[in-house]
């Protein structure tokens, strides 16, 4: 049973897409519609579009969009019910009850309170008896008390049922400590603890939800951490430890540390604003959750191979999502934690300077260039100035290649202009080929072999541009809807996934309901709407009238025609169609 239409309708008159968009992405107007950068792709140049006449939104570079629901649901990773809930309490309306605690709402509700309990007592187990190895090994990194009870951090004990007797008490099923996966089912078939004899590091969320937790050994076993693996509320690529307090301090910059414990030594000596992945490499979509926060990552890595490469990784990933990023070397093979414990009181000034005197990554990548290729051979020279004038090239501001260009000229005694000249032409051929793939893309949704909620399209590209154009009037013009039904059934349309759009839009006129993109968003699912949204987005600037309508339809029923004929002709003449192929591989022999 969907929620009641009147409270949609009134969720969404006091949700403006406009509002809620703008607290995660910085719109600005242009004409009608607002533009941004996409926050669920890496840009540079916004493509992505809200539409506040019609609650829309739509990214003409990722191809995602939908209404102001679908909006929370995405940036939020939400199913459809916690979307309403989640708008409704920034609204200030009451959810209908009966339908508050439906299926996987209900489900992750209920595992987010068991994580809670369980954070909850694996902190309650460090402050007490059983918890003292903990406590000294916590102490013993030089954590406060104050430190400790910040990140909630806590100590599972050394047997194997603590946690899950616990748990029973307090009304958890094994199966729901299993699937939180803060148990596993042992060999008798119960559930035994999954973390023993560890600190526990919980992972909270935007929200200040408790999704997962970590664990590290005592001493030097193996493996050093352990990981809740992904959960119904954990999604380990797409979250990134202790942002839930970085974001708190609305810094322009974030630093990006490799472990746990360098995030908390870096909080505790004053820099708030320090996160990290959880025990994976980042991903494009952390790089992104950290562009909605930040301008600038500075990138800690510890100074071993692995901490490099990672660093080399990181780089283009953080740079694609928009993010200017600078690299910070801790000098002496150090790791953040271990720098900032070595200087005691003087942490926080020391890590600092490090701080302040950070390069950004052109530097970091010059300097790995001239490790590589000494320089007083000529040889290795020309290598170096090639691979420093591709990095100038990539640089988006002129001034900052000249300065570049500059250094390198009075390094290498090479003419500046000539560097520059040789980034020029770099940057020249890359725009070339950046513009030849543009062109490839295009062609290939313009023969919609990209749309896999409309398969059909690519065969029938006309019928679909009418089906489109026609869907998008009725969404837009009470009136053309009201007309459009009257004079077109179902069958006419030519491609599946439109036909069921119109019919949907059809049902819903015959319910009474305006339509909207809202008004079908329930009976579609994200990729279907975005593919809604397209066709809204495509044509939002072109008005439409009653004679446009009826000129579609034409299409539609010539299309409709020729469709026959094709079908009639294939069916047919399948013998001489065979025969037809069989001699043409003759032919070829
Ligand atoms: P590190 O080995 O650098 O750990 O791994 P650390 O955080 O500095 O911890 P200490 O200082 O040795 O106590 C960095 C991160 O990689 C993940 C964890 O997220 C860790 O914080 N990791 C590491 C794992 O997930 N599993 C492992 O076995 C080791
Ligand atoms: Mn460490």
């Amino acid at each position: 049973m969907p929620l009641p239409d009147s409270f949609l309708q009134e969720l969404k008159l006091r949700s403006d897409i406009a509002d809620v968009v703008s607290s995660y992405v910085t719109l600005r107007r242009s004409g009608r519609n607002l533009v941004g950068l996409c926050p669920f792709h890496g840009e540079k140049t916004p493509s992505f579009n809200v539409y506040p006449d019609n609650g829309s939104f739509y990214c003409f570079g990722c191809h995602v969009g939908g209404d102001v629901i679908s909006f929370v649901r995405k940036i939020e990773k939400l199913d459809y019910l916690e979307a309403v809930r989640f708008l409704a309490d920034r609204a200030g309306l009451q959810m209908p009850e009966s339908r508050a605690d439906d299926g996987m709402a209900a489900q992750r509700r209920r595992m987010l309170e068991l994580n809670r309990e369980t954070a909850r007592y694996y902190h309650a187990v460090l402050n007490s008896d059983v918890g003292r190895e903990g406590m000294e090994y916590l102490r013993g990194r030089a954590l406060t008390l104050k430190t400790i009870r910040h990140f909630g951090l806590g100590f599972a004990p050394p047997g194997r049922f603590a946690l899950v007797n616990h748990l029973r008490d307090k009304g958890f099923t094994e199966e729901e400590a299993i699937r939180a996966n803060v148990a596993f089912r042992g060999r008798n078939g119960g559930a035994v603890d999954r973390f023993f004899n560890r600190v526990m590091f919980p992972i909270i969320d935007l929200r200040g939800n408790v999704i997962a937790f970590g664990g590290r050994v005592l001493g030097d076993g193996k493996p050093k951490y352990l990981n809740t693996s992904d959960t119904l509320v954990f999604h380990k690529s797409g979250s990134l430890f202790a942002l839930n307090f970085a974001k708190n301090e609305q810094a322009d910059r974030l630093i990006l540390a490799e472990g746990y414990m360098d995030v908390i030594s870096l909080h505790q000596a004053g820099f708030p604003t320090a996160v990290a992945t959880l025990g994976t490499s980042l991903t494009d979509e952390q790089a992104r959750l950290m562009a909605r926060y930040a301008k600038e990552v500075v990138l800690c890595y510890d100074a071993d191979e692995a901490g490099q490469n990672a660093t080399a990784r990181a780089i283009p990933m953080l740079r694609a999502a928009g993010l200017l990023v600078k690299v910070l070397a801790v000098p002496n093979g150090k790791d953040p934690d271990e720098f900032i414990r070595s200087y005691g009181d003087q942490g926080y000034a020391r890590f600092k300077s490090l701080l302040d005197s950070t390069g950004n990554d052109v530097e970091y990548r010059l300097q790995k260039l001239r490790q590589a290729h000494p320089l007083d051979e000529p040889a290795e020279r020309v290598a170096f100035l090639t691979g420093a004038a591709e990095l100038i090239a990539g640089l988006q501001n002129r001034i900052e290649q000249e300065v570049y260009a500059g250094r390198l000229a009075e390094e290498t005694g090479v003419d500046r202009s000539a560097i520059l000249r040789q980034a020029d032409s770099i940057a020249r051929k890359r725009r070339g080929e950046e513009k030849k793939k543009e062109f490839r893309e295009f062609q290939r949704d313009a023969v919609g072999l990209r749309d896999r909620v409309n398969p059909d399209k690519s065969s029938n590209l006309r019928a679909a541009a009418a089906e489109e154009a026609l869907l998008s009037a009725m969404l837009r013009y009470p009136e053309l809807a009201q007309l459009a039904a009257g004079l077109l059934s179902p069958d006419d349309f030519v491609t599946a996934f439109n036909r069921r759009v119109f019919q949907t839009l059809t049902q819903k006129l015959a319910a009474g309901t305006e339509l909207s993109l809202s008004a079908v968003s329930a009976d579609l699912s994200e990729d279907e709407l975005s593919s809604v949204a397209r066709m809204m987005a495509r044509y939002h600037d072109v008005p439409a009238s009653e004679r446009d309508v009826k000129e579609y339809i034409q299409v539609l029923k010539s299309e409709q025609a020729a469709l026959r004929v094709r079908q009639t002709a294939a069916e047919s003449q399948p013998q001489e169609l065979l025969s037809y192929l069989e001699s043409l591989r003759n032919q070829k022999k």
